[in-house]
């Protein structure tokens, strides 16, 4: 049997991959055989994780750019095309409270804050994954082939209290997707989402490091771990796949069970 999930000759975006989840993600995609283009706000952090792709035998280019820029998002997939080709599969991962915040801080009630506290969020979490959609998808429906796959939170299905905003915009990334899915279906193109629990990764060691709160939290846990990145990322190249072709504007938990979907 041929070897599944293979994605040679394929170029992938993956944003705010200079870590975390995303990081992985531009790992696995490599090692099936993807170009892979490593976006993150941070340019070292973008340029290492290339850097560790092409010292493993891969093809990849690290991006510093900023999700929330439309012109700069614009810039960027016209380079990747330039330098690796043109982009079949986006990975809109770049998220939590954007580059500058701990999401993890403790915040005050939603009810107390204003448009400035919200734009962090309801940037990265949604107006940037609108943004890199909206440069990417073009290409995919000249050449009738596309994958988009967006992380979004447990914190959009289900809500979370200290997370309002963070909520709100993934829940809207999901809205978004769907919409997009029906949009491009007729194109050869897939829209997903897959909806992360607490995974450990750099962006929120203040939760994940501290051992009284992760007991705390695994409680509501079916599978009493954290997450490790290497959890989403397969699901991600399943659905970034050839062989995910049937599956579309749908939402996918990793979540060790916190929540289910029916
Ligand atoms: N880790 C978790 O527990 C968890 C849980 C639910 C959802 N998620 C989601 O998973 C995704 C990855 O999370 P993570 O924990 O690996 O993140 P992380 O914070 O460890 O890393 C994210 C990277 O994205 C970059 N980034 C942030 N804003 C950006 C922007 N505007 N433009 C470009 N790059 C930007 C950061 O510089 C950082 O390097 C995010 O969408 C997050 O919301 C994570």
């Amino acid at each position: 049997m041929a070897e599944l999930f293979r994605l040679d000759g394929r170029t992938v975006l993956v944003t705010g991959a200079g870590q975390g989840v995303g990081r992985q993600v531009a790992l696995t995609c490599a090692a099936q055989g993807a170009a892979v283009a490593v976006n993150d706000y941070y340019r070292d952090r973008a340029e290492s994780v290339a850097e560790e792709i092409r010292a493993a035998g891969g093809r990849a280019l690290g991006l510093g750019g900023d999700v929330t820029d439309f012109d700069g998002v614009t810039r960027l997939v016209d380079t990747v095309a330039q330098d690796l080709g043109p982009i079949d599969i986006l990975v809109n991962n770049a998220g939590n409270a954007g580059p500058a915040q701990d999401p993890m801080r403790p915040a005050p009630p939603f009810w107390e804050t204003g448009p400035k506290e919200w734009e962090p969020w309801l940037g990265t979490n949604l107006y940037g994954v609108l943004n890199t959609t909206r440069a990417t998808v073009p290409g995919m429906v000249e050449r009738g082939y596309g994958r988009v796959v967006t992380v979004i939170s447990d914190a959009g299905r289900v809500g979370e209290p200290h997370l309002v905003v963070y909520s709100g915009a993934k829940a809207g990334a999901a809205g978004f997707t769907r919409g997009l899915a029906k949009a491009v279906g007729r194109h050869g193109i897939t829209a997903n989402c897959v909806s992360l629990g607490p995974v450990r990764t750099p962006g929120v060691a203040t939760a994940t490091e501290d051992a009284d709160q992760v007991k705390a939290m695994l409680r509501n846990y079916v599978v009493r771990r954290l997450g490790e990145p290497a959890d989403p990322a397969n699901l991600i190249l399943f659905l970034a796949s050839g062989e995910a072709s049937w599956i579309t504007g749908q939402t996918y938990p990793v979540n060790g069970g916190y929540s289910f979907a029916v």
